[in-house]
């Protein structure tokens, strides 16, 4: 079968090489890919969001299954697309993917539903907005309604903070149209968890737990990016965390979503944060994380297209899903500067380093080929991944493993992982 995958950054990569292992698959297409995606894909130059330009493509080639890797397409309705043209598309339709795409719709719906989350507040109107800032205790979470690159929450210590925080959203709109509306949430500490699942719009099968770092530097300091590492599975996501939200938060969001008429057929990936409460969502993405796609495909047993055919077909529940008995770290070699300003275009030497090695993997986020050589071409640029029999061992491999790769500019933190040293500090239960 010919298979297409929409994207271009290590998610995409680590989909592209899981893809690839399965024998059902002649042949792979990825848009608009990278220079790692191009050893196991065929790149296509069309954007992510040429969503006209993708179903052409699909159309043309017979293409006879195209896997989104990417939000904004899903967002912006590329299932919906690829459905009317009769083509078999994985991903949440437009109406479902409505999830990740309005933080004010997902927190109605879990306000309506009772699924676990932060207490929070709706605003079109900056004036209220600043009035309700006078009112409530802090630190206080502001967040842009729309996608906003994982950029639009902003954590605010003092109510100055955050009547800065309304302005720069909703009056300056740094993010655009993604800050029209925002969501004003009450703050929360604890422990972080990510927990992608793959559903047919009535069957949900979580994948095993994973945690990202979210901070450009070392003790989660320093700006917030797209990901700078993950480790799986998560130490802190024990058995009864795990019971609690499969009957509280997964099943319970896919028969919400269902009920309201907006089936969620795709990989619905629920950020949590163990609170001493109980879990509670942070919020909701529609598709695989990234980076924790790097850490939890590579555990996967399962063929890949086997598990996405069943959630197309509504036969989710005939699939066994597992995972391998290990662990898995990923630790992300970003261009120094990253989240700000950065140089790109900077030769990368090393990747013969990978070739024959099980359980290492060298992920493409940020690449391109320019000739023979393969430079740097955005912030993130690789996904070190490194399986072991534990975290510890894990992540010994992969930081052994980020040492296989130079270029100029190289920066990542040395600290993804070290959580997993201090879980005896943590002693969280939960009661289903
Ligand atoms: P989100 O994009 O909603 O996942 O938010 C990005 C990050 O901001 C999360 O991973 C958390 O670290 C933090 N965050 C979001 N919401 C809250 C909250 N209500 N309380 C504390 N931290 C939060
Ligand atoms: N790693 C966070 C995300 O994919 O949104």
């Amino acid at each position: 079968m010919k298979v297409l995958i929409v994207g271009s950054g290590g998610r995409e990569h680590a989909i592209a090489w899981k893809v690839s292992q399965s024998p059902k698959v002649d042949k792979i297409y990825c848009a608009p890919g990278n220079a790692g995606i191009g050893q196991v894909a065929d790149c296509v130059d069309i954007g992510a969001m040429e969503i006209d330009r993708l179903v052409a493509f699909a159309k043309e080639q017979a293409i006879d299954l195209t896997i989104v890797g990417m939000d904004d397409p899903l967002v912006a309705g590329i299932v919906d697309a690829f459905e009317a043209e009769g083509l078999r598309v994985f991903g949440p339709r437009k109406n479902a993917a409505i999830l990740e795409g309005s933080k004010a719709f997902s927190k109605e719906l879990m306000k309506k539903y009772q699924i676990p989350t932060a207490a929070y507040e709706t605003f079109t109107n900056p004036e209220e907005a600043v009035a309700y800032l006078e009112k409530t205790s802090y630190p206080i979470v502001l967040k842009a309604d729309g996608l906003a690159l994982g950029k639009g929450v902003l954590i605010c210590e003092t109510k100055e903070d955050a009547k800065e925080g309304v302005k720069t959203l909703m009056l300056d709109k740094q993010f655009g149209s993604a800050g029209d509306t925002i969501v004003i949430e009450e703050f929360m500490t604890g422990r972080e968890v990510s927990v992608l699942a793959f559903s047919d719009g009535k069957t949900i099968q979580c994948m095993t737990s994973a945690q990202d770092h979210k901070r450009a530097k070392d003790g989660d300091q320093g700006l917030n990016t797209g990901g700078m590492g993950t480790f799986s599975p998560s130490p802190f996501y024990t058995d009864e965390v795990k019971a609690f939200c499969e009957r509280y938060v997964y099943q319970a969001t896919i028969d919400a979503m269902a009920k309201e008429g907006r089936p969620f057929i795709g990989v619905l990936f629920t950020g949590l944060m163990l609170t001493k409460d109980g879990p509670k969502v942070l919020e909701y993405n529609a598709r695989f994380g990234d980076p924790e796609a790097q850490v939890v495909l590579p555990r996967m047993k399962n063929d890949l297209i086997d598990v996405v055919e069943a959630c197309i077909d509504g036969k989710l529940d005939q699939i066994q899903l597992q995972f391998e008995d290990n662990a898995a770290v990923c630790v992300v070699l970003a261009s120094k500067g990253y989240p700000e300003h950065y140089e790109k275009g900077i030769p990368i030497q090393g990747f013969e380093n990978f070739e024959g090695k099980e359980g290492y993997y060298c992920f493409h986020a940020g690449t391109k080929r320019e000739g023979e050589q393969i430079v740097t071409n955005g912030g993130r640029v690789l996904g070190i991944t490194a399986k072991g029999k534990d975290l510890k061992e894990a992540r010994e491999n992969a930081y052994q493993a980020t040492e296989w790769i130079t270029f100029a500019n190289k920066y990542m933190r040395t600290d993804i992982g070290k959580a997993i040293e201090d879980k005896e500090t943590e002693g969280t239960v939960y009661h289903v």
